[in-house]
């Protein structure tokens, strides 16, 4: 084995990982848009074995984690993922799967809860064909995708679905919720759009305007009361994007806390996105889970507050937002040490400003947004 530990060692304060994102390969049959999948994805050949997956599952059970997200890509397109989920519970993991529903069908949900799987949360692009079909580059996924929450809730599942928003769908959140609500739906997260990797590419034409985001607030603020009197236990999760904060988020709880991905070549990453900052992570093909975990050059890089530079070295608030989104502060400033422009204490904010001046001034559709797909993707790896 390679050893990619590197010098820095264990602080002797970090804790186990509580979550693993299993991401299990970056093939999908739809091209959102707002993906946050790295450009380059289609240089990763060589996803994971059933066995490399299983002894992954195994070494991170054994070190404390009990929340697992299978996810990609699109999950269902491995077909072992029965087989996955049967060993998650063997293991004692809590599992969701995360999908678009594409793959998905009757004996599919039937063979998933016989292995053991305890959740699926199904992401929504629209309230209608059109607009789900421009933003996902797939006229037949919309009914898919409403024909698989059906089936999921009589499966004896809760419905949980997930609305990614942005300036193409946000002004009809009155009629997404109501198709939620029509289906049935026990909880619903609309998450507005992170901007990370193709939403990142696409920033300019999915950032919404402040105006839209007070609207669509003030409409979920609507719907929660009218659910209440209804009675109607339909859980309503508006997560505002980091472009209106001024604050920024503790991302991911903080860097190699309690978080970890393994992204589908077996790239063991602190967070979803962290494969494109300028670093080296290793893989489980290297060395193990813990070594990775515990000693790894790119998982204690970022911990504790000694990196941070001003103004979150001296900043009351570093230990509640840890000064904010590594990838976030590389994408924008170059400086994966920086403080989150996201942050209106930083130097950079400025440029979270000029992203939302920039995307007032956009005018395409959501038709006219580079997809997410393997051919685009071949730019990004020669590049
Ligand atoms: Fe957080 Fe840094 Fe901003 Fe302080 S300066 S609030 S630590 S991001
Ligand atoms: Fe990578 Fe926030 S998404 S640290």
């Amino acid at each position: 084995m390679t050893d990619h530990t590197d010098t820095i060692t264990a602080d002797g304060q970090t804790g186990a990982p509580l979550w693993l994102l299993a991401e299990l390969t970056y093939r999908c049959p739809l091209q959102c848009s707002y993906c946050s999948n790295p450009l380059d994805f289609a240089a990763v050949e060589a996803e994971l074995t059933t066995a490399e997956w299983i002894d992954t599952l195994t070494q991170a059970r054994a070190m404390g984690a009990v929340q697992l997200g299978f996810s990609g890509g699109e999950p269902l397109v491995r077909q072992d993922l029965e087989t996955l989920v049967a060993e998650a519970r063997r293991l004692g993991f809590y599992s969701n799967l995360i999908t678009s529903g594409l793959g998905l069908d009757e004996p599919r949900i039937e063979a998933l809860r016989e292995a053991g799987l305890d959740h699926i949360q199904i992401s929504l692009q629209a309230s209608d064909p059109d607009v789900a079909a421009a933003v996902a580059g797939s006229p037949k996924a919309h009914a898919k995708k409403l024909a698989m929450a059906r089936a999921v809730k009589a499966a004896g599942y809760p419905m949980v679905l997930n609305v990614v928003l942005h300036r193409h769908n946000i002004d009809r959140l009155d009629a997404i919720i109501a198709l939620c609500d029509e289906l049935g739906a026990d909880a619903v997260e609309l998450a507005n759009c992170q901007l990370y990797g193709w939403a990142y590419l696409n920033r300019a034409g999915l950032l919404p305007s402040r105006e839209q985001l007070e609207v669509a607030e003030a409409t979920t603020a609507r719907w929660r009361e009218r659910l209440a009197e209804r009675g109607r236990d339909m859980r309503l999760l508006f997560v505002v994007p980091d472009y209106y904060a001024d604050r920024p988020k503790a991302c991911m709880g903080g860097w190699g806390a309690i978080f970890m991905t393994v992204a589908p070549d077996g790239a063991v990453l602190p967070c979803h996105s962290a494969r494109m900052l300028p670093m080296r992570f290793p893989t489980v093909r290297d060395c193990s889970l813990h070594e990775i975990w515990y000693q790894s050059a790119a998982f204690n890089r970022y911990r504790g507050d000694a990196w941070m530079s001003e103004p979150c070295r001296s900043c009351d608030e570093r230990h509640r937002d840890v000064g904010g989104c590594r990838c976030q502060a590389y994408l924008l400033t170059g400086d994966p040490t920086a403080t989150d422009p996201v942050c209106d204490l930083s130097p950079d904010h400025h440029l979270i400003e000029a992203a939302r001046r920039e995307a007032a001034g956009d005018t395409r559709t959501a038709g006219e947004l580079t997809p997410r797909n393997v051919h685009e993707s071949r730019v990004f790896c020669r590049a």
